[in-house]
């Protein structure tokens, strides 16, 4: 999350066709990556009230979100038949949290779902996110994240990331990264691309907003002031994953509540739709 002063509209650039790239050549990669990996440890204290409010929102929507999710309230009843119990065991729901962070949205999202992996492009996060699983007791192949970059344009298919294991998800989400992002559009796309035929893209994101006035250090791994529901939804369109496509508004998110920089709002909003 990124720090922010005061809210002032000028050398404001408009982003409304969502394809904005720095024009000096090397984007937000690097910045992203140095910023991230020096906020991971102590991320998750500065940012708790937020990411207890996220958490809340999310699960409020896993009807909106609209996957076939793991069932948890749905225990065993003495007369279940073998068959019904066995297709229980048998399913699975598979979530790529990508730009995971520290992993709110697995989290968020690990009731209702079989395995979550977790993709960010700094190492920190990575293990930030893979300590606290382990410290819920939480196996690798339940909770596990790692290094990596799915939207670096010169690279269409990291070695990495080119198993089965990664391929396929039930559901894709990408919380609050986008705006981090060089090119959104083709981030969707490769995010898309590793969902099974049905299954959802999330995006947590803010909306459109005025570029915060400030000389806090996050600002410059911020490519995007938020997006409009009409820019989201080309993206999701243009990607394949827009069957069904709704947006909700969530209430106002309260960023650095009781941290040593200014507290502020902001609008956020999850959007969810179908690859077709
Ligand atoms: C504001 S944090 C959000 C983390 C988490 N999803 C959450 O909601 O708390 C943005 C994250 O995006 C990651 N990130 C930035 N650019 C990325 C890229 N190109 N690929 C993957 N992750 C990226 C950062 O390392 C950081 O962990």
């Amino acid at each position: 999350m990124e720090g922010q002063g005061h809210h002032h509209a000028q050398g404001h650039h408009d982003h409304d066709h969502g394809h904005h790239h720095h024009g000096h050549g090397h984007g937000a990669t690097e910045l992203n990556k140095e910023y991230f990996d020096e906020q991971a440890k102590t991320y998750d204290e500065k940012h708790a009230k937020t990411l207890g409010q996220l958490i809340e929102e999310i699960r409020k929507r896993v009807e909106f979100i609209g996957v076939d999710w793991v069932d948890e309230d749905e225990s065993e009843t003495e007369d279940e038949d073998e068959e019904k119990k066995k297709a229980k065991d048998e399913k699975r729901v598979r979530l790529l949290d990508y730009a995971c962070g520290t992993g709110v949205v697995s989290r968020a999202l690990a009731p209702y779902t079989t395995q979550c992996v977790g993709i960010d492009l700094s190492e920190g996060m990575a293990a930030a996110y893979n300590a606290r699983a382990e410290n819920q007791g939480l196996s690798p192949s339940e909770m596990h994240a790692y290094q990596g970059n799915l939207c670096d344009p010169t690279d269409p298919n990291p070695s990495t990331f080119d198993k089965p294991e990664f391929q396929d998800f039930d559901v894709a989400a990408i919380g609050l990264g986008l705006h981090h992002f060089d090119n959104p559009p083709l981030a969707i796309q490769r995010i898309a691309s590793r969902l099974k035929k049905g299954g959802v893209l999330i995006v947590i994101e803010f909306l459109t907003h005025e570029k915060p006035e400030t000389d806090h250090p996050a600002i410059a791994t911020v490519t995007h002031h938020g997006f409009s529901e009409s820019q989201m939804k080309k993206m999701y369109q243009d990607a394949g994953v827009a069957e069904g496509f709704a947006l909700q508004e969530v209430s106002d998110v309260v960023f650095n509540k009781g941290g040593s920089q200014a507290e502020f709002k902001r609008r956020v909003f999850i959007a969810r739709g179908s690859k077709a």
